[in-house]
């Protein structure tokens, strides 16, 4: 029994290893495309701020990766769960929604910050400033708010 785990143990290693060898697609473009959603609408700094510390990781087209984005498997988790979040809502590609889908959006976003449900639980334990203070939240929804036809 004791040699069995240890051959697991080895296998488990060695396939660790292995795949730190994997090639990762990274999400990032460094441009800021005209259709970003800072260029679509007219968003005070404080605004544009919250949204880049707490939002564009996942929902943009360029993420400001954590260094243990370098070991696998947290990369491809990391990996599907942007391509996952940039499906529902993209701020780098906002332009192109129709105006019926941005304002559709525009209400989610609503929603999902006056519930608490976004920025994700997972990372705002990771990443501090993607907290919103009690202010901040609200300052964030009366803009959402203001900017919904
Ligand atoms: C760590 C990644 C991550 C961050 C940061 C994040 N999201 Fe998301 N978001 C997701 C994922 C994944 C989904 C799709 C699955 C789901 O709905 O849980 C999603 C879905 C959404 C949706 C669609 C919800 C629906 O009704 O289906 C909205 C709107 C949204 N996020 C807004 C935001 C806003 C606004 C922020 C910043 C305040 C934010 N998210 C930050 C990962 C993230």
């Amino acid at each position: 029994m004791k040699k069995h785990l240890k051959k697991i143990v080895i296998a488990l290693i060695v396939v660790f290893i292995l795949i730190q060898f994997f090639p990762t697609h990274r999400n990032e473009n460094k441009e800021l495309l005209p259709t970003d959603f800072s260029k679509v609408y007219d968003v005070p700094e404080n605004i544009h701020v919250m949204l880049k510390n707490a939002c564009y990781d996942c929902h943009s087209n360029n993420t400001k990766y954590p260094w243990y984005n370098k070991i696998q498997p947290v990369s491809w988790f990391l990996e599907n769960h942007i391509a996952e979040a940039k499906e529902e809502l993209n701020f780098s590609e906002f332009g192109n929604y129709s105006a019926k889908k941005q304002n559709h959006k525009l209400d989610e976003i609503i929603d999902e910050v006056k519930e608490g449900e976004m920025p994700l639980k997972g990372y705002k334990l990771m990443h501090s400033e993607a907290k919103f203070s009690d202010e901040e939240r609200k300052q964030f929804l009366s803009y959402f708010q203001k900017i919904m036809k």
